[in-house]
């Protein structure tokens, strides 16, 4: 049993717009030891999302809030340092939901193992974990693309958007990325073989959708919302479909945010508007992993990890994911 300290980052204060480094605290406690039926884990790598600022709300949602003092809520991969169960050995790794600390020591039936046959262990919470299955199903079971549809894909370069374009083009879409940089742009179009891309900085997205998209657009994937999701509604084909996975435009607002403007051009449009959580699909979700596990190791799919090193960077990697500063995966490396 490991002597020394385990640290976490829990959240000191609920933030009003956007969180700053004061609405975190680093804690220190004892590693934990494992009773009967447990495992000793520790994170090796700790998976920043986009929905960790849902929690940090208080108010209706689809989870329970955070309180504060509460350990800021995610996903690790994490090797097992001592087993009290016979479903994991030393040394094996596994995901698992600890939240932003070190050590934990948790139930072995709530730990899930990861295979590093199918891809390096870090992409067991990105491409081969929960971003990597929210863009499948998103895609594949929500807006249910046919080939030669044009597929639009906000938050284009990201965990979720790079692998929605992606699977879409697999499927003969002609896929159109919308992202925060020309170097983003260019990595979804040049890297990832996007047909286009806009960058909603500098370009008018509305003007530049019926530029790429003259007979509108059949598929959208929201993962932004706000002014981005005004401009692609703009453009919808008829028998459209939206699929509603993420509005990060909004997560930082403090006031209630305004809704999409302009749902008169669904009527004439007749789009179906859905939104779905990942977790609607977990039953299928070992079929998807092996899927994705083999269009990257056969070269169909590519993925990119944004990591920062340190456990004690997490809150700044945080707040500067809500403001479009990772590119790729955004992960911390807490341990080799
Ligand atoms: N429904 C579900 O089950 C589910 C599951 C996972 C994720 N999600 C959602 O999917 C979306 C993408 O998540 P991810 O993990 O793949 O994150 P990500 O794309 O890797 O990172 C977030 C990106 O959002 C963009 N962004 C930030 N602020 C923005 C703003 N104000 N307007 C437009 N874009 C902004 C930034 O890219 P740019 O530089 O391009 O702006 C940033 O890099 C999020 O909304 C997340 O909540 C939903």
């Amino acid at each position: 049993m490991p002597n020394g300290t385990n640290q976490a980052w829990t959240m000191a204060s609920r933030p009003t717009g956007e969180p700053t480094p004061e609405h975190f605290a680093i804690t220190e406690s004892p590693i934990p030891e494992p009773k009967h039926g447990e495992v000793l884990i520790r994170t090796l790598y700790m998976s920043l999302d986009p929905y960790m600022r849902g929690r940090m709300r208080s108010g209706p949602s689809y989870s329970t809030p955070l309180e504060i003092g509460d350990v800021m809520t995610g996903e690790v991969v994490a090797r097992v340092e001592q087993s009290e169960s016979p479903l994991f050995e030393v040394g094996d790794t596994v995901r698992a939901s600890i939240g932003w600390q070190e050590w934990a020591a948790i139930g072995a039936h709530i730990a899930k193992p990861v295979d590093p046959d199918l891809g390096s262990i870090s992409t067991a919470v990105g491409i081969l974990g929960m971003p990597g299955m929210t863009a499948y199903f998103g895609l594949l079971d929500v807006l249910k693309p046919r080939a030669g549809d044009t597929l639009v894909v906000s938050a284009a370069s990201g965990a979720v958007g790079a692998v929605v374009g992606q699977i879409g083009k697999i499927n003969g879409c002609f896929v159109i990325g919308i992202a925060g940089s020309d170097e983003k742009c260019k990595y979804t179009v040049k890297e990832l073989d996007f047909d286009a891309a806009i960058n909603y900085k500098t370009q008018n997205v509305s003007e530049e959708l019926a530029r790429l998209s003259p007979n509108g657009i059949d598929c959208y994937f929201d993962n932004v919302g706000g002014p981005i999701s005004d401009a692609v509604f703009e453009n919808l084909a008829l028998k459209s479909r939206v699929a509603i996975c993420g509005q990060i435009s909004q997560y930082n607002a403090s006031t209630p945010p305004q809704g999409p403007r302009n749902l008169a051009t669904l009527i004439r449009t007749r789009t179906t508007v859905e939104g779905f959580l990942v977790y609607d699909f977990e039953l299928q979700h070992e079929i998807a992993r092996a899927r994705i596990s083999n269009w990257i190791k056969e070269g169909t799919i590519k993925y990119k990890e944004d990591i920062v090193d340190g456990f004690e960077n997490a809150p700044e990697a945080f707040i500067g994911l809500l403001k479009g500063k990772n590119f790729g995966k955004l992960l911390v490396r807490v341990s080799e």
